[in-house]
């Protein structure tokens, strides 16, 4: 495990986005993993400004991302594909057909796995997969559990995440309860693992998962055992931490 220490939220941000970047100059196809939530937001935008200034081409790259909304469809607004389109994919120059989210309204939950596991071994595994953390250690939408998940799933949201997820939907009720989501496994086959964490409510957690013990009860706790696996965080999320 690999600590990057950023001093804030957009320091941590351009840190995270220039090893994107390197991952993508030295291997131009790279297979990328990206997340939502609001911590991406500023890497993304760096690496639309990389693409911008003609430093980072997106031509031959393919993504995958963690998760998506049971029940939302892509116009949805709050549906991660309407995310990712908005936040990033509407501003470079990456193939539509490169692009991969689970289909949220798939109501054949087996096939839409299946499925989503098939085209990530298809497309040769992933290079680099890009983290947030939830409040509670989830990692995509894994939530606290007796078990580690393996494959992608469909999962259940609990309470804390609805909580923390409702800021973004006109009424709490209107929070998706089910979210398909890549499970431990896909994430834990990642070639490189990135996670980004910033700021003071994310401290305890950031000191629960990688200064304790490895458990399911804190899925993002797992990633102490990846290969290579990279925490870029911020000062405010490792202040528990010194
Ligand atoms: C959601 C996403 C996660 C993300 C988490 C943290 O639940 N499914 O992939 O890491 O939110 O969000 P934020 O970055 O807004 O704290």
């Amino acid at each position: 495990m690999k600590i990057i220490k950023a001093t804030d939220y957009n320091d941590m941000s351009r840190k995270a986005a220039l090893i994107i970047s390197a991952q993508i100059i030295n291997k131009p196809n790279s297979v990328i993993g990206l997340a939502t939530g609001s911590t991406p937001l500023q890497t993304y935008n760096y690496l639309i400004d990389l693409y911008k200034k003609g430093d980072l081409d997106f031509n031959q790259v393919t993504t995958f991302n963690l998760d998506e909304y049971y029940g939302l469809t892509k116009l949805n607004k709050q549906s991660y594909y309407y995310f990712m389109q908005d936040k990033l994919f509407n501003h470079i120059n990456i193939n539509p057909n490169n692009i991969h989210i689970p289909d949220g309204t798939n109501q054949n939950v087996e096939q839409e796995c299946l499925k989503y596991e098939k085209s990530i071994l298809d497309a040769g595994g992933i290079d680099l997969q890009l983290l947030g953390c939830g409040h509670n250690g989830h990692i995509g939408f894994n939530e606290p559990s007796e078990v580690f998940f393996t494959d992608t799933h469909l999962v259940n949201l609990t309470e804390s995440t609805i909580q923390a997820n409702k800021r973004f939907f006109e009424s709490e009720d209107d929070v998706p309860r089910k979210s398909y989501t890549m499970g431990i496994k896909t994430i834990m086959n990642a070639q490189k693992i990135l996670m980004i964490v910033s700021g003071e409510s994310k401290k305890e957690i950031v000191k629960k998962a990688f200064f304790g013990p490895v458990t399911p009860k804190i899925p993002a706790s797992i990633l102490q055992l990846h290969r290579d696996f990279t925490l870029v965080v911020d000062e405010d999320a490792f202040s528990h931490c010194e």
